[in-house]
């Protein structure tokens, strides 16, 4: 446990550091303290949520453990990865849900990296998901930019509406000029801003709530600046490209990768500060060999079975040769590192997991906080152990096998609060 000064070092701190040039208006770096060697010094708010989710446990000793650690200290966790922000309640990869992540204790916060059309790295989920992740569409401008423009739902054929715009449609200055929305299209929508999220289709376990004023979109320089004056740490995802490679016929993905690289660098963050990912195993292997300093904390995210669980024994048959050939971080999603064990009805860790462990692989794994209710199983992330997964409080079961059994080095999460609680109760930094 970490001492309960960290709740009142930010009250102490003083100077603001001066904004480099590049920063633009509208926000400030947070202001730096002197106690770096003692963490972020922000001071850190869980809100009611995880004491909801302890109150939802099955009665037992996980559940004792959890209340015992109700009074905090609370603190900043490197176990604690913010994934896309906090889009439980914020739209993605926006400033508000960075902050907001870092508020929570996150020690490590994700932009995911694509591309502009003038080569800038910008945060968003997908090469092509601003129709659904921002308010594009209500830009006319822009929007005739899109690679396919917006199509309303055609009540004749019950086709869908639809648009498709991708981040190398638009200049690095035109994307910053967007604002973030929550991920949500509607399916009959006859207009553009009945398609947008925020009129949309939301879930109705999330909230519009942050996305009624402009939350800001990022570029990757913007996000590192960020975090950084937060003295958080740093991961980023070279997004599958959607958009055919070479772009522009000289734009590689190689380039790419190595430009995000380039920007970390450029920006002064040591690489032990930095862990870079990609579904693609050539882009670790292009890491590993090509900036080895970022290839040693690369994560080599696994989603090989999601498409065919047929193919989960011959995944799990490649892993020691993926550690053989230098990996050394996997990611795979949740439900791959557990399942049930049928003689005593409990979760426990997967061959996947016992099989990584065995080879000197480390996990770290995504992502909790995206399933909504789990009265019925919870759904992907909870696939493996659906048969288990009935209230909410089950989370923690899950993240406890995952943390302790498994032995995961971190968690990505929707909403930080959730893990960095779990992380604080049981001494994990
Ligand atoms: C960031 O990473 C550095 C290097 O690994 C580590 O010393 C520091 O404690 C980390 N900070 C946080 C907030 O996780
Ligand atoms: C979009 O369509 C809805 C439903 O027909 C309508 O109420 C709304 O005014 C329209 N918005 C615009 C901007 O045309
Ligand atoms: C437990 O039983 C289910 C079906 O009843 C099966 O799919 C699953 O693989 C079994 N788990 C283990 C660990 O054997």
């Amino acid at each position: 446990m970490v001492s309960s000064t960290l709740l009142t070092i930010s009250v102490a701190c003083g100077l603001a550091n001066a904004a480099p040039a590049s920063w633009k208006g509208g926000w400030k770096p947070w202001p730096k303290h002197g106690h770096h060697e003692e963490g972020s010094g922000i001071n850190v708010q869980l809100g009611p949520r995880p004491y909801y989710l302890v109150d939802d446990m099955d009665e037992g000793p996980l559940k004792e453990k959890l209340e015992s650690c109700s009074n905090g200290p609370f603190h900043t966790s490197s176990f604690s990865i913010a994934h896309r922000g906090a889009p439980l309640m914020f739209p993605e990869h926006s400033r508000e849900g960075y902050v907001a992540a870092a508020r929570m204790g996150a020690g490590i916060i994700e932009c995911d990296v694509s591309f502009t059309s003038d080569r800038g790295l910008v945060c968003r989920h997908s090469n092509c998901d601003l129709h659904y992740t921002t308010d594009i569409l209500a830009h006319p401008d822009l929007a005739a930019k899109c690679t396919e423009p917006f199509t309303p739902y055609d009540p004749e054929t019950g086709t869908p509406a639809s648009a498709k715009c991708c981040t190398s449609d638009i200049t690095l200055s035109e994307f910053k000029g967007l604002c973030a929305e929550m991920e949500a299209t509607t399916f009959n929508a006859v207009n553009t801003s009945e398609y947008m999220g925020r009129i949309g289709s939301t879930p109705d376990w999330r909230t519009n709530m942050y996305a009624y004023s402009c939350a800001e979109t990022m570029s990757l320089r913007d996000q590192i600046e960020l975090v950084d004056s937060m003295d958080l740490n740093f991961t980023a995802e070279a997004k599958t490209p959607e958009i055919p490679m070479p772009f522009e016929g000289d734009y590689t993905q190689t380039d790419f990768i190595q430009q995000i690289v380039d920007t970390f660098e450029g920006e002064g963050i040591d690489a032990n500060r930095v862990w870079l990912q990609s579904f693609l195993d050539d882009d670790i292997y292009y890491w590993l060999d090509n900036a080895p300093n970022f290839g040693q904390q690369a994560i080599y995210l696994d989603e090989r079975a999601d498409a065919d669980a047929s193919a989960y024994d011959a995944v799990v048959a490649t892993l020691p040769s993926l550690a053989d050939r230098g990996v050394k971080i996997m990611g795979p999603s949740s439900w791959m590192l557990v399942t049930v064990d049928n003689s005593t009805g409990k979760i426990v860790p997967s061959s996947y997991a016992t099989t990584a462990k065995e080879a000197g692989l480390d996990i770290i794994t995504w992502s909790f906080e995206r399933s909504g209710p789990l009265e019925n199983g919870g759904g992907y992330y909870y696939e493996s152990v659906d048969s288990k997964i009935n209230n909410d409080g089950d989370e923690y079961t899950v993240i406890d096998v995952i943390a302790r059994q498994v032995g995961a080095k971190k968690i990505f999460s929707d909403w930080a609060a959730t893990i960095t609680y779990y992380a604080n109760c049981m001494g994990l930094e």
